[in-house]
């Protein structure tokens, strides 16, 4: 294992999680001089009060602080994504996963800055992290959790296989109190069938003859 040493002298392990690409994106671990791009779409309420770490306001020492703090951690795996474009990579977001204290499986959590909502990128990073949790780490479920009042992130869920499991309250920091969530949970079985699933072919359809 490699350390290195990052602009603010802190000492880190260099990374072993690979990059992933999908068709649209690019998912890499971050490094600090993603701080600025993440703190530009982080500072944002309506994406700190649906999530449940986010500060705010969002600072680029927030964002250093926190790359700073993944790579002191060996739980998990978390992305910054990127969008490809024709004059190369733009910060659209994060997603990954890791194992909150108490719980018995990772969860899975995103973020995407607003400019970059409502294309379906969230659902392609997540897919792109679920298949490497289940494929190349000792994955077997994962959890995911959101808001009542965020149906988009419900979705993301749906689309990516995960099932509702439950209702619990979560602690949102940007607020300071807890609020009621939906528990979504995917197992490595269905997530396989579901893959499996996705490669063949519709039915054919034929008319019957009379
Ligand atoms: C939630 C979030 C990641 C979604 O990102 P995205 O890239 O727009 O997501 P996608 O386009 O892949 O999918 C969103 C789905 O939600 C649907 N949706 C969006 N707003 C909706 C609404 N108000 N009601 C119902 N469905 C909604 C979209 O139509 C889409 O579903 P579809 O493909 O079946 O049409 C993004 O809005 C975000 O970062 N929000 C703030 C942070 C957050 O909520 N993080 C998740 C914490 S649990």
């Amino acid at each position: 294992m490699t350390i290195v040493e990052t602009p603010t002298g802190a000492l880190l392990q260099e990374s072993c999680i690979p990059v992933l690409e999908t068709a649209r994106l690019v998912l890499r671990v971050p490094q600090i001089e993603d701080a600025g791009a993440i703190a530009e779409h982080a500072n944002n309420r309506k994406i700190a009060e649906m999530t449940a770490n986010l500060p705010h306001p969002y600072r680029p020492a927030d964002g250093r602080a926190f790359i700073e703090h993944l790579a002191a951690t060996t739980e998990g795996a978390h992305f910054a994504v990127f969008l490809k474009h024709e004059a190369g990579l733009a910060f659209a977001g994060m997603c990954g996963f890791g194992r909150r204290p108490g719980e018995s499986a990772p969860e899975l959590g995103y973020w995407f800055g607003e400019p970059f909502w409502g294309r379906g990128l969230a659902t392609e990073a997540a897919r792109a992290v679920i298949d490497y949790a289940f494929s190349e780490t000792d994955t077997l479920r994962m959890l995911g959790a959101a808001r009542v009042v965020n149906p988009a992130s419900r979705r993301v869920l749906e689309k990516c296989g995960f099932q509702w499991c439950g209702a619990g309250l979560t602690r949102v920091k940007a607020i300071g109190a807890s609020v009621p969530v939906d528990r979504f949970e995917l197992d490595k079985g269905t997530w396989a069938s579901l893959r499996a699933w996705g490669s063949t072919a519709l039915p054919l359809r034929r008319t019957l003859a009379h």
